[in-house]
């Protein structure tokens, strides 16, 4: 059974995280089907709460959807794409400094991967790895204090 378990984040701590296991590319059809994961993941967000954090502008949000897509293939140990980029780097902390990221963000960002893991046709396994991965990962983009609710306290209201 998979557990999309949401632990709340500590401000300013650096989690480590379980490292992306390279089979989760591998069963989707590698770097074409992360690819066309992270097209869809880029269009489910445009369509989420968190939608007003990214780009309104068609052409703008496919530039972001493009870097954000090499980011996750070289994440996955695929093509360095998005390190070779000029003035980027995988510091997911740089990467979000011009972003006000609450915790609330975060719960929106990881409630839109659950719905595209739920519709992916892999075995939990890799769903429950990658999962794992970026509900801790995520904490580190986490770059504006709030008065922290829990995942439980905030979908109740
Ligand atoms: C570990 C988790 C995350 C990873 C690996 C990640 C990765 C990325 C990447 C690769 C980009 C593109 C950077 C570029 O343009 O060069 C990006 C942009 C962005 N991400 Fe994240 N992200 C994460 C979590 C989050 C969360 C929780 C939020 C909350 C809302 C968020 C909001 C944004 C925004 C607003 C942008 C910029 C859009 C723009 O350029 O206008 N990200 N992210």
């Amino acid at each position: 059974m998979l557990n999309y378990k949401i632990t709340k984040t500590i401000f300013g701590e650096r989690p480590k995280f379980p490292k992306p296991n390279p089979k989760f590319m591998e069963v989707i059809d590698g770097e074409k089907g992360m690819e066309a994961l992270f097209d869809k993941f880029y269009d489910m967000i445009s369509e989420s709460e968190i939608a007003h954090f990214f780009p309104q502008e068609e052409e703008e949000m496919n530039l972001v959807k493009q870097r954000n897509t090499k980011y996750f293939i070289e994440f996955y140990g695929g093509t360095k794409g998005y390190s070779r980029i000029p003035d980027k780097s995988m510091d997911v902390i740089k990467m979000h400094v011009d972003f006000s990221i609450t915790e609330k963000a975060r719960y929106g960002w990881l409630s839109v991967v659950q719905d595209l893991l739920e519709e992916l046709d892999i075995e939990d396994e890799l769903k429950q790895g990658f999962w794992d991965t970026f509900e801790s990962f995520s904490k580190w983009t986490v770059n504006r204090n709030t008065k922290t609710n829990t995942y439980e306290e905030m979908v109740k209201v």
